[in-house]
């Protein structure tokens, strides 16, 4: 005799292995270009990891970062720009006497291990560094510190006896290329390196940063904007800006999580980057899926995600990359002990993007659904499209993917959940479509090549 909960099982997996939806990528229909995905090792980290770590364990650790066949293969680090007294925690550690005095700068080579993890980063490919001042130097703010807030003397509403250092801090920061921030966290006021700023204060440093730039041949050096604790914040900095006319001088408006993840668009013609985000309340954790807790890797996926399908994110970049021996925390990727290193579901997250969908993608549209699954579509600069599916359900979905101007000779997929990390995994093609399973509550990401 077969029991009605045994024929309901029976049922629900017969209706599990065959339920098949249908989407089409509209791979010639483009949204937002992808920069990458990245992180920070700023604070000292990156020097802990290149003194606390050697051998094997380093070059895991570093692998597990930016290796595009065995790890996340990150494209982004994130940089602090130090603001310190002293001489390995900024170029200029003490007041030259004036805004109008010579600075000497100095460089120490090492910038608390930054110049290690950058030559790191860039071995492996990594073109975009991505340097970011928390603060001016204490002697060119309002309260003469570089931590506790204050703000950029000379700025709307802010003069100092000391006089307008905004030329100074433009001439300062000049001295570090590629992508550029002057402001991190311009809304919260703490007891590191911070600085305050809104729409206004910022508008009255832009053009002179800007200038400074072009006067010293760095024209070519992107200007970001603002690195504020969170979206809706962002968000009415930059209306602020855009009403500025501010625009014109930036490349990118840059927002943290910490106080909304990004979830829709901020109105503007820039680029958009989340550009740190991070678990601050868990103890270490390397958990996929769990409870649905902050730690968890699908957490994370659903974040990211959220970024590119709904906040036209061009970069997503998590705190911290690899820690030694900070167990209390999953502010970052991938824990150490000094000897063995291990990734976190967080870093697989990312992986499952970062890995395929490579600087200069676009994503592309879709159109269809599948139930519980998210979907992004990407096509890369070498002509491949990516499709990366989330499904945060409890059952599997068998998804048939159709593309109009594109015809796929290859596919390969991988899945990531509870018990698999990237693993690989087989799809069929066939008549120019290509059939997937993507488990419950994992991710499965299908690369296509013409
Ligand atoms: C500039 O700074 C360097 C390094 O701190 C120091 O050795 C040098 O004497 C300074 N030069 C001047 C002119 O102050
Ligand atoms: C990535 O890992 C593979 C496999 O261990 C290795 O062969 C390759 O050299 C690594 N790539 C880089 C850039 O280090
Ligand atoms: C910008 O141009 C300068 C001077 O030509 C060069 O040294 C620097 O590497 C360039 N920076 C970027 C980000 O291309
Ligand atoms: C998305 O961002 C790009 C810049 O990267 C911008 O041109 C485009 O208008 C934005 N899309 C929407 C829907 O706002």
């Amino acid at each position: 005799m077969v029991s009605l909960v045994t024929f309901a099982a029976l049922l629900a997996s017969v209706s599990q292995s065959y339920a098949q939806t249908a989407i089409t990528v509209k791979v010639a229909s483009t949204l937002q270009q992808i920069d990458g995905f990245g992180v920070s090792q700023a604070f000292g980290r990156a020097a802990e990891f290149r003194d606390m770590l050697s051998g094997d364990p380093q070059r895991q650790g570093l692998d597990y970062l930016f290796n595009t066949t065995t790890g996340a293969g990150l494209t982004i680090i994130r940089n602090r720009i130090g603001s310190g007294t002293t001489a390995d925690d900024s170029i200029l550690p003490k007041s030259p006497g004036g805004p109008t005095a010579a600075a000497n700068y100095s460089f120490d080579d090492n910038d608390r291990g930054q110049v290690w993890f950058s030559q790191q980063a860039m071995a492996y490919g990594v073109k975009t560094i991505y340097a970011d001042a928390w603060s001016a130097p204490g002697f060119m703010k309002t309260n003469n510190n570089e931590n506790n807030g204050g703000y950029l003397c000379g700025t709307p509403g802010h003069s100092c006896s000391s006089g307008d250092w905004r030329q100074a801090y433009a001439d300062f920061l000049v001295q570090y290329v590629t992508q550029l921030g002057f402001l991190n966290e311009p809304d919260y006021v703490t007891s590191y390196s911070s600085m305050q700023s809104g729409a206004n204060e910022a508008a009255s440093f832009i053009p002179i940063l800007h200038d400074t730039l072009e006067k010293n041949g760095f024209g070519n050096v992107s200007l970001t904007c603002c690195d504020a604790m969170g979206w809706n914040s962002q968000r009415t900095i930059t209306q602020g800006l855009v009403s500025a006319g501010m625009e014109q001088y930036l490349k990118y408006i840059t927002s943290h999580m910490y106080t909304g993840d990004p979830n829709s668009v901020i109105s503007t013609k820039l680029k958009t980057w989340q550009t740190e985000a991070a678990d601050l309340q868990s103890r270490w954790c390397a958990t996929w899926y769990g409870s649905g807790g902050q730690c968890e890797g699908m957490t994370w996926a659903s974040k990211i995600h959220n970024g590119l399908a709904n906040a036209n994110l061009s970069a997503y970049i998590y705190w911290q990359g690899v820690e030694v021996n900070q167990f209390q925390a999953s502010s970052y990727l991938v824990a150490s002990d000094g000897k063995t290193l291990t990734p976190s579901g967080r870093l697989w997250a990312f992986a499952m993007w970062s890995r395929f969908v490579r600087p200069g993608a676009f994503r592309v549209s879709t159109t269809g659904s599948v139930s519980s699954t998210g979907i992004t579509a990407f096509k890369n600069t070498d002509g491949s499209v990516v499709v990366v599916f989330l499904n945060s359900g409890g059952s599997q979905q068998s998804v048939k993917v159709s593309f109009t101007d594109f015809t796929p000779a290859a596919a390969e997929a991988f899945v990531t959940d509870n018990t698999r990390s990237v693993a690989s995994v087989t799809s069929t093609l066939a008549g120019g479509a290509v059939t997937v399973s993507v488990p419950s509550r994992g991710m499965l990401t299908v690369k296509l090549t013409a």
